[in-house]
């Protein structure tokens, strides 16, 4: 196990009305003026926000709305709430929605009180040295931004759909988490989630670091419950008891518990990112098709781990071969992502056609000729792996 430094600053309160908590957790952080980002509208028709920021009203604290947040955010709305955040001389904010609307709300906060452009943070150019104050309210169980430190922003000029990671300021000092909230997530969305937590936690699990038992197990029994659980939220997206253990999943995949004392990988994250920079699909649907084709890859070249996982998780009896279980464990994997009616493949995320030598290009602008914490991925095996995608 490697040394390591441990810090989720966020509070959770979860459960039924854990929404009407905003006015109360914003107030014992002694904010009086918040910009509320929101999305696309599902907010809006639910009538959500209109319930949060009537507690907001009750309690005296003025607020000001930033709506209209795309899936996949781009730099327009972080600038565009960075000059609200100035003008309205706001002390935090408040993000009611999924990891779109978290992440620019995280910009937001970086960028305000910043003397240059918020992008510099995202481009390596400059480290964040203070920001605003983050309070989530979650409709989505999914990226686990509202536990993590980072932010994942595209800049529209060149598409470059870059993570931001930090250990402290980008992560929220609390998040609301009613999983009631998530009953009027369409199918494709809560699936895409559950995709996207499992590939947090794989994302850990591939590790080449030694003698973290501990960690692999909290790992594998939150994969567990996320593959006992999914099925349930498909067949009944109002079954409470159920949402509550995918939601809570989805924290616990990124909020950096089952990363814990070992080196971590990301390769797929990054493939991805560039898959749905250019063409604009859901980022946890993108996972469903690169992350088992990273995993037959290494099933090939590396299969220890995916061995391990396919026995410990996926239930593939040993043969007395890691590659064989590896592969195995990828083919049950797929079969599950399936049966939620995900994509398993490019065609079936609806790009016929990818243009592979764009997605290595920018994948290795963005990450380097070289990179990759499980297995070093130059151009030749990122465009392997694309290839297996498809
Ligand atoms: O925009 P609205 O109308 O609200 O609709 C959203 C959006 O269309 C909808 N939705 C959310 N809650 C709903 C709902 N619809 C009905 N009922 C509800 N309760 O779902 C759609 C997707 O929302 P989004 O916020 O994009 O989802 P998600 O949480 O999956 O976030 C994806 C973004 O997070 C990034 C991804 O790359 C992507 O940009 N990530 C952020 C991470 C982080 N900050 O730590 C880590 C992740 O690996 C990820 O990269
Ligand atoms: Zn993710």
């Amino acid at each position: 196990m490697d040394n390591f430094s441990y810090c989720t600053p966020t509070k959770y309160v979860f459960g039924r009305g854990a929404e009407l908590h905003a006015a109360e957790e914003l107030k014992s952080l002694g904010l009086r003026n918040v910009l509320v980002c929101y999305g696309g509208g599902s907010v809006v028709r639910s009538g959500l926000l209109q319930r949060v920021l009537a507690t907001l009203d009750e309690a005296g604290i003025k607020h000001v709305e930033l709506g209209g947040i795309q899936p996949n955010p781009t730099d327009p709305k972080v600038r565009e709430g960075i000059a609200i955040g100035r003008a309205e001389g706001i002390d935090g904010l408040l993000a009611v929605g999924g990891g779109s609307v978290i992440d620019t709300a995280k910009a937001i906060a970086a960028g305000v009180p910043y003397d240059g452009d918020f992008w510099d943070f995202w481009a390596g150019k400059a480290t964040i040295r203070t920001a605003l104050p983050v309070g989530v309210v979650l409709t989505i169980p999914a990226a686990g931004s509202e536990g993590s430190g980072n932010s994942v922003i595209t800049l529209l000029d060149g598409m470059h759909k870059i993570s931001l990671r930090t250990d402290f300021w980008l992560r929220p000092k609390f998040a609301l988490m009613n999983p009631e909230l998530t009953f009027t997530l369409p199918p494709e969305q809560t699936a895409a989630g559950i995709a996207d937590m499992m590939a947090h936690i794989f994302e850990r699990y591939f590790s080449l670091t030694e003698s973290t038992e501990v960690t692999d197990r909290v790992a594998e029994g939150v994969l567990m419950a996320i593959m006992e659980e999914a099925p349930k939220v498909m067949a009944d997206p109002s079954d409470y008891q159920a949402r509550a253990n995918i939601m809570w999943s989805g924290t616990l995949a990124h909020n950096g518990i089952c990363g814990t004392g070992r080196r971590e990988d990301w390769v797929s994250h990054a493939m991805e990112h560039e898959i749905s920079a250019v063409y604009g699909v859901t980022h946890g649907a993108g996972l469903a098709v690169v992350f088992p084709a990273w995993m037959t890859f290494m099933a090939e070249h590396r299969p220890q781990r995916g061995a391990q996982l396919a026995r410990r998780v996926l239930g593939v009896v040993p043969t007395g071969s890691d590659r064989d279980d590896a592969l195995e464990g990828v083919a049950r994997l797929r079969s599950f992502f399936s049966s939620l009616g995900l994509p398993v493949t490019m065609a079936q995320l609806g790009v016929d056609q990818p243009d592979i030598d764009l997605l290595v290009s920018k994948l290795h602008e963005n990450k380097g000729e070289r990179f990759g914490g499980y297995y070093e991925i130059t151009p030749e095996v990122s465009a392997a792996i694309y290839r297996l995608a498809i």
